[in-house]
């Protein structure tokens, strides 16, 4: 008998995908371009040269995916809309072709007993709204409110569950500080900036959703768990400025109403001299959410690194982060990534320690990793390392729901191998292996695996 974590009645079995890592069809009915199509057709911007213009191919082959995720047994399946199928100047004139993939999609799901739940931002900004100042400006947060309403006003009486924005730390930090994203700028203020405008765009995205009546609308964090290196209180304040950057930023507007009271040492002038806030801004940021996603992979370990100050741009995102040579023992996955289970189970203690009732229900909206999957000539594939990935990270979400956190769902990254964003499709994240030449899926043992933990749960 194999052992699987046990999950309450009613708690929901997942898989995830989004957009640009999978559709492929970049060019295809009206599709306008995103900055990842700009980005990843830079040279030396994504390994590889990789780009996402046939990706999966599931804008062509969803039907086929479905099916997959019907024989899985999952009960929801998350995916994300991309904004340029729908609005290619990203405002203005709607592209009926770009709804109508979205609404066959659902159609497909209902059809095969799955619930839809979209995510409406998953980092493909319409390039023509970068070329105006992207999430630097304003603007991009309420023509991200307008292209919310569209899509509501078509799907919102078949999508049970909306996700405004997923991971806005990735878009803002990752996009216009590190530069590692698209649009791959590397500023300091333009990135405080985009942060603050994406927290408003998800607040302009919530009173859209909730005009058209939709059942549940959350947003998705990727909240870190930040280790100090060092029992130091030099690696003990840049955990405090770590936790700032990536989790207080987005948890203290949306779930307390206010700016985080550390920002200022985090910062400094870059914070202290912004003129984005508005008045109004943090009731329309804090509107209470149904459920929060939380996309947990891996603890971060944090070093005081002092000699990155005087750069505005990595002062923002990158400094005090990442000390190599920590959890020397504990097994990496392909993305380097240490494997530590109780950190998920920290990491939600802690958020709810601290939040208390004032943290909503919670899905895991993203979990999984990235292996050196082996292909046997049988054709199967063999990936162990996923599967005690998959039991061990489950079980620790099992440990978070044992010490009073509400977590309501789990979906597992990804369905399939898809596009990893910089790092092009070397990287493997999927349950179901896709050959880049022939397009071919192929479950791996981990489908299978989490097939039967979804059906011993149904038993
Ligand atoms: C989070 C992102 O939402 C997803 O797009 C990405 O592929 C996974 N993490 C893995 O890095």
């Amino acid at each position: 008998m194999v052992e699987f974590p046990v999950f309450p009645p009613g708690f929901v079995f997942g898989a995830a995908t989004a957009s640009y890592q999978i559709e492929g069809a970049a060019r295809e009915d009206g599709r306008g371009p995103s900055i990842w199509d700009t980005y990843s057709h830079t040279p030396g911007r994504t390994d590889g040269g990789d780009t996402g213009d046939v990706a999966c191919d599931h804008y062509h082959r969803y039907r086929e995916d479905v099916a997959l995720l019907r024989e899985l047994g999952v009960d929801s399946y998350r995916f994300s809309i991309a904004w340029s199928r729908i609005l290619p100047e990203g405002a203005g004139t709607v592209n009926p072709k770009g709804l109508d993939f979205y609404s066959r999609l659902v159609d497909e799901l209902l059809e095969a007993g799955i619930e839809p739940a979209a995510t409406l931002y998953h980092w493909d900004l319409p390039q023509a709204l970068e070329d105006r100042g992207g999430w630097r400006i304003r603007e991009t947060a309420e023509r991200f409110g307008e292209y919310t309403a569209v899509v509501a006003e078509h799907l919102a009486d078949r999508v049970p569950r909306w996700i405004t924005l997923n991971e806005p730390w990735c878009s803002a930090f990752l996009g216009y500080s590190v530069g590692r994203h698209a649009p791959g700028a590397q500023e300091g203020r333009g990135a405080l900036a985009a942060a603050h405008h994406l927290l408003v765009g998800h607040g302009l995205a919530m009173k859209a959703l909730r005009a058209a009546g939709v059942r549940e609308a959350g947003i998705t964090l990727n909240l870190d768990r930040n280790v100090p290196a060092a029992p130091t209180d030099a690696d003990r304040a840049a955990v405090v400025r770590a936790d700032t950057q990536h989790n207080l930023v987005w948890t203290e507007p949306i779930l307390a109403g206010r700016y985080p009271a550390t920002e200022e040492e985090t910062w400094g002038e870059l914070i202290t001299g912004q003129d984005f806030r508005r008045e109004g801004d943090l009731d329309l940021i804090s509107q209470p959410l149904d459920f929060l996603g939380i996309n947990y992979y891996r603890p971060i370990v944090v070093a005081d690194a002092p000699h990155r100050e005087p750069d505005p741009a990595l002062r923002v995102a990158t400094d005090n982060r990442y000390a190599e040579g920590q959890y020397p023992d504990v097994r990496r996955t392909a993305m380097g990534w240490p494997v530590v289970p109780e950190s998920f189970t920290d990491l939600l203690t802690a958020l709810k320690d601290a939040y208390g009732d004032a943290l909503p229900p919670v899905h895991i909206t993203e979990n999984g990793s990235a292996e050196h999957d082996t292909v046997e000539p049988d054709g199967a594939v063999r990936d162990a390392d996923r599967v005690e990935y998959l039991r061990t990270h489950l079980a620790a979400l099992r440990s978070a729901m044992d010490a009073g956190v509400d977590v309501r769902g789990y979906y597992v990254w990804s369905l399939l191998d898809n596009f990893e964003w910089a790092l092009g499709y070397a990287k493997r994240f999927g349950i179901v292996r896709v050959d880049y030449d022939t397009l071919e899926r192929t479950p791996k043992e981990s489908y299978r695996w989490y097939q039967a933990l979804i059906a011993a749960h149904r038993a």
